[in-house]
């Protein structure tokens, strides 16, 4: 018989937690940040060097993948791991969040969401029956229930429409989903910023009975003290038991405050889109390479960083390939950047298994610039 998902928490600091989950395709070490791989890739890596900086799990895209090239296609290609080269646990959103961000003409009803693509304008419905149905052909780990990610901010009565229909939606998710061995469904709690609202919808998504839980709603521009405000209380009301998952998040202080709040896995954009972009993430702070006095610096981006990037480049070059918009430069900035987030995950976890949590998190902060070094 297939290994099946499992989650064994392993140690506990203050609400904090690191484990391990299991699945078919590998372990999965929490805490544990997902890079994002939207279009079946994490843009400017091959998948080897993203499981070289650390990650034991992807996130792709419903969304994305329906339109193109299609779930059909790659359920006959082999399935989203074989299509994309990466044969470790895969975890898909359900796609409402993305349509809702990026699609054109969207309608929302109680069966689901009607919108046109973002690529060619085509026509296209979702439902929580077709997510399953999509997310089960592209071989998807984790599945994630089909939602509404209530926007922020939402006066309580639309909240609570929103939420009470999501919950309904996870109703039927757990349905089409089935029983799948191997495979994990996820719920998603929402209820904005709203406690009564964040329990209500808690208690439903226990009574369905999911293999792990997300928080979602959050990092949708309510600002770090909101997150946190909810993240006080929001985790506290899953199951110990299950993994925890916060969608959408975030910045390395964010993830920080999240592990601290009792969070098991995050996924951001930021990390690779900020590779792109020229923003590089250090334990000092922020690098913007861009800036005009890098040109001449022969040290590293991070002395202390063992990634490609810092072990044979100068911030000199490095500023030089990204003012040149060469290749390279997303390539090598991406790398630096999800291996300092690896990097951080592995600390978080070794202080949680050695009950040193606080002591991690003073000398996180500590020494740390909030705006560009
Ligand atoms: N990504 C970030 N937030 C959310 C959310 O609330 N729901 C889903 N499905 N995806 C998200
Ligand atoms: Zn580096």
């Amino acid at each position: 018989m297939a290994p099946r998902f499992n989650f064994d928490l392993q140690a506990t600091d203050g609400k904090a937690r690191t484990g391990v989950i299991s699945t078919p395709r590998g372990e999965i070490r929490t805490p544990a940040f997902m890079p994002v791989g939207t279009a079946a890739t994490v843009k400017a890596m091959m998948p080897e060097s993203v499981a070289a900086t650390g990650a034991d799990i992807l996130l792709g895209n419903t969304y994305h993948l329906m339109l193109r090239p299609t779930a059909e296609r790659i359920d006959r290609l082999g399935g989203l791991h074989k299509f994309m080269n990466w044969d470790k646990p895969i975890l898909t959103d359900s796609g409402g969040f993305q349509v809702m961000s990026l699609s054109d003409l969207r309608k929302m009803n109680e069966k689901g969401v009607t919108f046109r693509s973002h690529i060619d304008g085509s026509r296209h419905t979702l439902t929580p029956e077709r997510s399953m149905e999509i997310q089960k052909l592209l071989g998807s780990d984790i599945v994630m229930c089909f939602d509404e990610c209530t926007p922020f901010p939402a006066e309580e009565k639309v909240a609570l429409e929103s939420m009470r229909m999501s919950m309904r939606w996870a109703d039927r998710s757990k349905e089409a989903f089935g029983d799948r061995p191997g495979y994990a469904l996820f719920g998603i709690q929402q209820g904005s910023v709203y406690r009564d609202q964040r329990e209500e919808s808690a208690e439903k998504l226990r009574a369905i009975g999911f293999d792990g839980y997300a928080v979602g709603g959050l990092a949708v521009g309510e600002g770090q003290e909101n997150m946190f405000s909810v993240l006080d209380y929001a985790p506290d009301m899953l199951p110990t038991d299950k993994p925890r998952y916060l969608m959408g998040v975030g910045k390395p202080d964010d993830i920080v405050g999240a592990v601290k709040r009792g969070i098991d896995m995050m996924d951001c954009v930021l990390p690779s889109r900020s590779g792109r972009t020229g923003q590089v993430f250090t334990r000092r702070g922020v690098v913007n390479i861009k800036n005009a006095r890098h040109q001449d610096d022969p040290r590293p981006l991070d002395e202390h960083c063992t990634c490609p990037a810092c072990s044979n480049y100068s911030r000199a070059y490095l500023h030089h390939v990204f003012r040149a918009q060469e290749i390279i430069s997303s390539m090598l900035l991406t790398w630096h950047n999800l291996h300092y987030y690896q990097e951080l995950m592995a600390g978080l976890r070794s202080a949680i298994a050695e009950n040193r949590f606080d002591a991690f998190e003073k000398a996180f902060h500590a020494g740390r610039a909030d705006g560009d070094i």
